[in-house]
């Protein structure tokens, strides 16, 4: 699994629970973290070299467990090395209007809102639910730097929020993997319950299903073992992967 940085260890979370007897390898871009205010070229760039890291370890399958990278690089990742299985990450839009949700808040980096992937997945549910995408500049980023200070964060989702509070939002699309780690402070602005969506069950299940498919599945109970890369490779940023990993939530 590869994602910009910390965020995709959110997804792992989710993956690792689901399929209890696969190895895991995850690799975060933290050195070059964030992805979404970046080129669409540029994430595919890195994209490909985070690949080929991937790929030195053998792995029988990747995930982009990205919402950026998806939508920038998946296809031509998948091009590139058709012997491949690749999933990746989308905002969760399908099970939230499927649910019957009315009013959906999505939100997610400034490229990922921007690029055709997602405008077409809005255009063919926009029929049914009202949709409000909302770009997070600088979100990632703040929980890339383990919160960079949880008052901080706090001020930057009050003032990313503040245009869609009065609007009768029934459920948010964490569109966006580094943001599940403050699901509480989103969650939070709205007075009223919200569902909160990720779609991280939804790729764990298919993830299985290919894995099956291809007679992959390892045996149950088996020993596994989960492994954390990142391009910024010091100690400090490895513990910081282990314990979001473990709690879920920064130091
Ligand atoms: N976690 C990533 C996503 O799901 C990207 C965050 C970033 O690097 O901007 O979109």
């Amino acid at each position: 699994m590869f994602d910009s940085g910390v965020g995709g260890i959110s997804t792992l979370r989710t993956l690792a629970k689901v399929l209890p007897n696969e190895d895991f390898v995850f690799y975060g871009d933290s050195a070059n973290a964030p992805y979404g205010e970046k080129s669409s070229a540029e994430v595919r760039r890195l994209a490909t070299n985070v690949m080929a890291q991937l790929k030195l370890h053998q792995v029988k399958a990747v995930v982009i467990a990205c919402n950026t990278a998806t939508s920038a690089a998946k296809r031509d990742l998948m091009a590139a090395n058709p012997e491949m299985t690749i999933l990746g990450i989308e905002p969760a839009l399908k099970q939230a209007v499927d649910a019957g949700k009315q009013h959906i808040l999505v939100m997610a980096t400034p490229l990922t809102i921007g690029l055709p992937k997602y405008n077409a997945q809005v255009a063919r549910f926009q029929e049914r639910t009202h949709i409000e995408s909302l770009p997070c500049p600088g979100l990632a980023d703040h929980i890339e730097k383990g919160y960079a200070g949880i008052a901080q964060t706090q001020t930057l989702v009050d003032q990313l929020m503040a245009p869609v509070l009065d609007d009768p939002i029934d459920a948010i699309v964490l569109g966006c993997t580094h943001y599940p780690f403050i699901t509480d402070m989103i969650r939070r602005k709205y007075d009223h319950p919200v569902t909160i969506y990720t779609g991280y069950e939804g790729l764990a299940n298919n993830l299985a299903t290919h894995l099956k498919q291809q007679g992959l599945l390892r045996p149950e109970n088996t020993h596994r073992q989960i492994e954390f890369y990142s391009s910024r490779d010091t100690p400090d940023e490895l513990a910081l992967y282990q314990h979001l990993y473990e709690h879920g939530i920064a130091k």
